[in-house]
């Protein structure tokens, strides 16, 4: 089975150090006539961090990577030269845990589906003419937005745990206006799938043995579940779907 970009966390590691150590280098031994003003460093900074951003794209990093980028490489390249005060850090800790909390709690970071897999999450739940969709941990709400915004007489719902990404996605609802979409603070293993028509993960290796009990004991017959790129252990999926996007992403349906 295909995985997420490989190693994202690694890549966003060895391509912040790597721009932040460009930007330091050249602040460090540029010529003296270099204007040296808080202006210069931080726009030395932002630069490596869209430099950063532009290695994270190129190496398919996602969406949420390529933030985690463009905030890591500018503060690697600030922190070792203002030298904030502690509190700083743990700030920063509790900005990341608000949307990679998840990351610890079930070995699930966050990491988006594309716009082609949102495309064709869409399209797979029209043919099925089910009334009810949810994405179990939707993150920012990009699956959630793409599938309501295709099927507006369709009550599309998403949960997560991950206090900024739920803020973040609820938001996001609120202003794209989706009245057929809602986004719940609820976990994946509280929430009533028996009421779904399609159900859809995109999460990790680990939680998807006990996901799949949890989906065998409450969905009805005729629905169907899509996880992205992780296979149910010891269970072949119904149907492979690849999507035509630079991972070749799999769509793996099991039908209920
Ligand atoms: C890989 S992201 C997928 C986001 C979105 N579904 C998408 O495809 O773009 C997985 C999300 O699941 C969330 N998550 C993991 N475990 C969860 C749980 N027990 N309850 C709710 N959300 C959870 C994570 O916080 C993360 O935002």
């Amino acid at each position: 089975m295909s995985r997420p970009a490989a190693r994202p966390v690694l890549k966003t590691l060895a391509t912040s150090m790597l721009m932040a150590g460009l930007a330091l280098g050249i602040w460090g031994f540029a010529p003296l006539e270099f204007p040296r003003t808080h202006l210069t460093l931080i726009g030395l900074g932002f630069s490596a961090a869209l430099g950063g951003v532009a290695i994270g794209r190129f190496s398919n990093l996602g969406t949420a990577w390529l933030v985690l980028t463009f905030i890591a490489t500018p503060a690697l390249v600030l922190v070792p030269i203002y030298q904030p005060p502690i509190w700083v850090f743990p700030a920063i800790v509790l900005m990341l845990a608000g949307f990679y909390i998840n990351g610890v709690r079930e070995q699930v970071p966050l990491y988006l589906s594309n716009r082609r897999t949102q495309d064709a999450i869409a399209a797979i739940f029209e043919q099925t003419n089910g009334s009810t969709f949810i994405d179990l941990g939707c993150g920012l709400g990009d699956v959630v937005s793409a599938v309501a915004g295709k099927a507006p007489n369709k009550h599309v719902i998403g949960v997560e745990t991950a206090p900024f990404s739920y803020l973040i996605a609820k938001a996001r609802n609120i202003i794209m206006g989706h009245r057929n979409a809602t986004i719940r603070f609820e976990s994946i293993w509280n929430t009533d799938v028996s009421d779904a028509d399609v159900v859809y993960a995109f999460l990790s290796p680990a939680p998807m043995a006990r996901l799949s009990e949890k989906l065998k004991a409450e969905m009805k017959p005729g629905s169907c579940f899509i996880s992205n790129s992780f296979a149910v252990p010891g269970g072949e999926p119904d149907e492979i779907v690849i999507v035509d996007d630079s991972r070749q992403t799999q769509l793996l349906i099991w039908r209920m």
